[in-house]
């Protein structure tokens, strides 16, 4: 799958795609099933810790993407991708990186203004960037409930694009692919 002659992401790039790729790919989930009616209270309390704080992980990271992104510009595509392409391509990746960045700070602001634990934070003794408000925490929680459906749209659409590079072997999942090496 790895091409020599393709021009590829940097390692820090493809590193921080797959990490951020797993974690996305379990908060959702995680986000989902501690919702669920009936759980047991340790499952529940065990789950809610792992997404909020998993959130707060993915909020940095994808912020250190996005200056790393700016600094270090993608590699430039096959001749054979048509240009119309690259541009779905390109403003999908743009709306990935804003939702997640809105599902983030929506879901740390409904915590926060809550008045709830963000446990990674406190132990650091990190304060709430936020005051506390029910009516805020209300809203976030609105806007971190509906954001998740544009997020996984989008998700399966750029899942779908790359299995389809994967499997047409255009040299375009190679640019990403290994998450490690050279
Ligand atoms: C990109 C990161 C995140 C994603 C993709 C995500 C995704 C989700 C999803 C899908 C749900 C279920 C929503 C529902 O069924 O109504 C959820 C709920 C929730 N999330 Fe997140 N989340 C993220 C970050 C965070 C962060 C950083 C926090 C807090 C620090 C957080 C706190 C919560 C809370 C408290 C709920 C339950 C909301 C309620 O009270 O109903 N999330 N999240």
């Amino acid at each position: 799958m790895s091409r020599p002659d393709i021009p590829r992401y940097t390692a820090v790039t493809r590193s921080l795609h797959w990490f951020v790729a797993l974690m996305v790919l379990a908060t959702i989930p995680i986000g989902v099933i501690m919702l669920q009616e009936g759980l047991a209270r340790p499952t529940q309390d065990l789950l809610f810790i792992l997404h909020k704080n998993g959130g707060v992980i993915i909020l940095l990271l994808v912020l250190v993407r996005i200056v790393w992104r700016m600094r270090s510009p993608a590699p430039a595509l096959p001749s054979t991708i048509p240009p119309w392409q690259a541009r779905i391509a390109h403003g999908v990746q743009v709306a990935l990186y804003a939702l997640l960045l809105v599902m983030a700070i929506s879901g740390y602001v409904r915590v926060r203004a809550g008045g709830f634990p963000v446990e990674m934070l406190d132990a650091l003794s990190l304060p709430p960037l936020v005051p506390r408000s029910e009516a805020l925490a209300e809203t976030a929680q609105q806007i971190h409930a509906t954001a998740r459906y544009p997020l996984v749209a989008l998700i399966l659409l750029h899942v779908g694009a790359g299995v389809k590079h994967l499997l047409a072997r255009d040299g375009v999942f190679a640019r990403i692919w290994p998450p490690v090496g050279r």
